[in-house]
């Protein structure tokens, strides 16, 4: 198949990671940041999910999905029938951005440029784990995955062939279900998560 000619992944993956250790043309703003956060999971995986990039509790622990967005997502998960541990996860960025302010470091969005600096690592990294189907999380992972700045409400649920041959099954951001106001909207936008969710479960089967 498709990636039958790599014949060590998992020494190719740990190669991966530590290129980018060794790089000397980081984005500036990485210095700020504790360590980068590696993807972690199984090889060969039904599953991998690509967030934006690791958060405070991520860039302190440097596991990807650790903080409130992946509290949130792996109770989403569990619903959905999906067992974290046999799912890839991983970051389209792997550095923390935030801004220091006070005793918070506050979030900063990845620019176009900080996507395409760590696309070749995303799509390298998808390449040795080769999952059955690819879900991005956000607009961030969706945008890195094809080059362009696709509105996840338009595409959502709708499986779209990269060029590369993997499928990409795209939805929200865990995140963005934490920040909406209402609690109503937030049970219904979270259902709909769990759904999208069980929906690329099946797919990936
Ligand atoms: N948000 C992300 O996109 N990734 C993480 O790992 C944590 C929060």
């Amino acid at each position: 198949d498709l990636f039958s000619r790599i014949e060590d992944p998992a020494a190719a993956l740990t190669a991966l990671r530590a290129e980018l250790m060794g790089r000397n043309d980081l984005p500036s703003w990485t210095a700020a940041s504790t360590q980068p956060v590696f993807g972690e999971g199984p090889l060969g995986a039904a599953l991998m999910f690509i967030g934006e990039q690791p958060g405070d509790e991520e860039d302190l622990a440097g596991r990807p999905f650790v903080g409130p967005a992946g509290r949130l997502f792996d109770r989403a998960a569990t619903e959905a029938g999906i067992d974290r541990s046999a799912a890839y996860v991983t970051n389209a960025v792997k550095h923390f951005k935030f801004k220091p302010t006070g005793r918070r470091r506050l979030h900063q969005s990845p620019d176009a440029g900080d996507i395409t600096y760590y696309r070749p690592f995303l799509k390298r990294e998808i390449e040795l784990v080769a999952p059955g189907l690819v879900v991005s999380l956000g607009a961030t992972a969706l945008r890195a995955l094809t080059g362009k700045p696709l509105a996840i409400t338009r595409v959502r649920g709708e499986v779209i062939e990269a060029p590369e041959g993997f499928r990409i099954f795209p939805t929200v951001h865990p995140s963005y279900l934490l920040r909406l106001p209402d609690p109503a909207g937030k049970e219904r936008e979270y259902a709909r998560f769990v759904a999208d969710l069980a929906a690329a479960r099946e797919m990936a089967e």
